[in-house]
């Protein structure tokens, strides 16, 4: 038995292939380096969807700009209740009012539904007016906009796409499993999805990004990076945004979002800043994890330089793990439809390691 099934093979998909020892992603047939900044996120949720669906348009971008405005009526349910938890269980909570199914129609509502309540719930939580989807717009401009409740900029714009096409989908990684687990029940999309959100939330999966910033703010400056590291081991911590189940290298992930922030950063007076310390904090946190694990690679994983960029797009970092799922619930559709057409129920089997049988008093 492998603990935490490393190195199982649980699916064959045609998806996204991580390649852990050469530090590579295939999404669908492509690079990840050909495909952030260059792609928008409608187009690689097409990318991922084809062929998964009978009345797939040849073009994503109407029909989700259509569901986003569709689930915006949702957000009425925000009440007191639901706004008291963190934006992440309010956004799961206002998911699971969208009915199950398992055609394009609930897939791209699904897809929608991240976009519109986080930033839903933010401002609600904040006491701000809630601010309606823009049809007109792309997705991630949209999304920018509902969150500030100002028109972004081509350049933020950009940069969340990159974002988005960059973490849209990842092999069989913990969320991904789960929501094809659960399609493998025919429950429908709407419960895979949640099944992929309640596994995205954990700190060792998609929860990691806030606690970055944390990390960040607790560090302050450059030179005290080592010692704040040091210390953080020796309380039997972990460095956030540091070490892979499957990578050995560099994850391809944070250089394309690096290259994202740096894209940024031009024309900024604070990012290049925040940037040259992000790195010196990586500098410190790879030559003391080299130190510390010489038998275990441990390196930098998407997580570091998501922090930096949600940060520049001033997403608060309560959001983050709701901004990764919006990427990510195209790979959750797609694996859920791909599991559901070829797959068959996923039953593994336990080994009994409890008392014998013996007598019932
Ligand atoms: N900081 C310090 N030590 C670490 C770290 C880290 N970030 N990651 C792994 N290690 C150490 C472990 O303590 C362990 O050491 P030991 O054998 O002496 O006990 C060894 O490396 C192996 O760790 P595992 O937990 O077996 O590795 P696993 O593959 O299960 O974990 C994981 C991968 C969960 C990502 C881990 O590296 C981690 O906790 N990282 C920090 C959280 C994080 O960044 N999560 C985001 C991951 S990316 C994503 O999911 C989108």
């Amino acid at each position: 038995m492998s603990d935490g099934l490393e190195g199982v093979v649980a699916a064959r998909t045609v998806l996204s292939d991580v390649d852990g020892q050469a530090g590579h992603l295939i999404i669908r047939g492509y690079s990840l380096d050909d495909l952030a900044g260059r792609t928008r996120f409608e187009e690689v949720a097409h990318l991922l969807f084809d062929g998964f669906f009978d009345d797939m348009p040849a073009d994503l971008t109407r029909a989700l700009s259509e569901a986003r405005a569709a689930v915006f009526v949702e957000t009425a349910a925000l009440d007191e209740r639901l706004l008291a938890l963190s934006p992440v269980e309010a956004m799961r909570a206002l998911w699971a009012r969208l009915a199950d199914g398992d055609g394009l129609d609930t897939a791209l509502k699904l897809l929608a539904a991240p976009a519109v309540f986080t930033p839903a719930v933010v401002r609600a939580q904040a006491g701000q007016s809630l601010v309606p989807p823009d049809p007109s717009l792309r997705h991630s401009a949209d999304i920018l906009r509902m969150l500030h409740g100002r028109p972004a900029s081509e350049a933020e714009a950009d940069a969340l796409d990159a974002y988005l096409v960059t973490v849209s989908d990842h092999g069989l990684n913990a969320s991904t499993f789960a929501a094809r687990v659960v399609a493998s029940t025919q429950a429908g999309l709407t419960s895979a999805v949640l099944a992929g959100i309640s596994a995205l939330k954990g700190p060792l999966h998609g929860g990691a990004p806030g606690p970055v910033i944390d990390m960040l703010d607790g560090i302050g400056r450059p030179e005290n990076a080592r010692a704040w590291l040091e210390a953080a081991l020796d309380r039997g911590e972990r460095l956030m945004g540091f070490g892979h189940r499957v990578y050995r290298v560099r994850d391809p992930r944070a250089d394309v979002l690096k290259a994202a922030v740096r894209r940024m950063s031009e024309g900024s007076n604070v990012l290049p800043g925040r940037v040259a310390f992000a790195e010196a904090v990586e500098k410190a946190a790879l030559e003391i994890l080299r130190d510390r694990k010489p038998d275990r690679p441990l390196d930098i994983n998407v997580e570091f330089y998501t922090a930096l960029l949600l940060e520049a797009l001033a997403f608060p970092p309560t959001t983050f793990t709701g901004v990764f799922a919006m990427g990510r619930t195209a790979g959750w559709i797609a694996h859920a439809r791909e599991q559901l057409v070829g797959g068959r129920l996923i039953r593994p089997a336990s080994q009994y390691i409890g008392p014998e049988p013996r007598q019932a008093a």
